[in-house]
């Protein structure tokens, strides 16, 4: 009789812990999961080396430097251009791979790039201070909760172009060769080559005179 009970209660509690339980495992498992990609796929180790390296360099020192290291870790960043400050890069996954950055360019301080989808910046670009590239946005969503899917939308920067203070470009924008973006600038469309826009939303203000100076023919 004991032996049946025995044999009843074994087969209930494995039962329970192969069935049950083990179900509340796997959700508790695939939980954690999500939670540890969530948490961890923006950690970009290289990134974060370089950046504790370069953490003490005051602005406008070191511009060079903050370059080559840049350049070290797998970021493609052409001869002659300059970091006055670290930029801000965010992101999942391969930003390494997601940005160039063209020959002479310049970045002033406190620069953002939202790396989620490709950024393309030229030769002799001009970044003034604390720049903002987002490439990331969201469908709208439901009334409880508007900022809905991802969307991620390149952003191109043509030669030669200036981007003033505190510009904000959003995603999917192009910004044309030779073009100036006024400080603090919204700009929500694409900016045609060699014109001047100014605003929130940003509009053109002018075209501009069309000469060269780097590659003189
Ligand atoms: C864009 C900029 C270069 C314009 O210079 P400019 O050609 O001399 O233009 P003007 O000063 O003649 O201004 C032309 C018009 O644009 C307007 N404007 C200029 N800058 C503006 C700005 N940042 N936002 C909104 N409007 C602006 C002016 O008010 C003027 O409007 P009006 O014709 O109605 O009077 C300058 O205003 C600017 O934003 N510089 C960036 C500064 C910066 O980022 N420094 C960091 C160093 S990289």
């Amino acid at each position: 009789m004991a032996a049946w009970w025995y044999f009843l209660w074994s087969s209930y509690y494995i039962d329970v812990l192969l069935f049950e339980e083990n179900d509340i495992m796997k959700k508790g498992i695939a939980k954690a999961v999500r939670i540890i990609y969530e948490e961890f796929s923006a950690f970009h180790l290289r990134l974060v080396i370089v950046q504790m390296l370069v953490f003490l360099l005051p602005a406008n020192v070191g511009s060079r430097i903050r370059v080559r290291l840049l350049r070290l870790i797998g970021f493609e960043i052409g001869n002659g251009t300059v970091m006055w400050g670290m930029p801000r890069f965010v992101g999942k996954g391969d930003i390494y791979g997601r940005l160039t950055i063209g020959d002479g360019c310049w970045f002033n301080v406190g620069c953002h790039f939202d790396v989620a989808a490709p950024i393309s910046i030229g030769n002799t670009v001009a970044f003034g201070h604390e720049v903002l590239l987002l490439t990331n946005s969201h469908h709208i969503g439901a009334t409880d909760q508007r900022a809905g899917p991802l969307v991620a939308k390149p952003i191109v920067v043509g030669s030669g172009a200036w981007l003033g203070a505190r510009c904000t470009i959003l995603p999917g924008v192009t910004i044309g060769e030779g073009a100036v973006v006024a400080a603090g600038a919204m700009v929500t469309k694409d900016v045609a080559a060699n014109t001047m826009v100014a605003g929130v939303p940003a509009k053109a203000i002018r075209e501009l005179d069309v000469y060269y100076v780097h590659n003189a023919a």
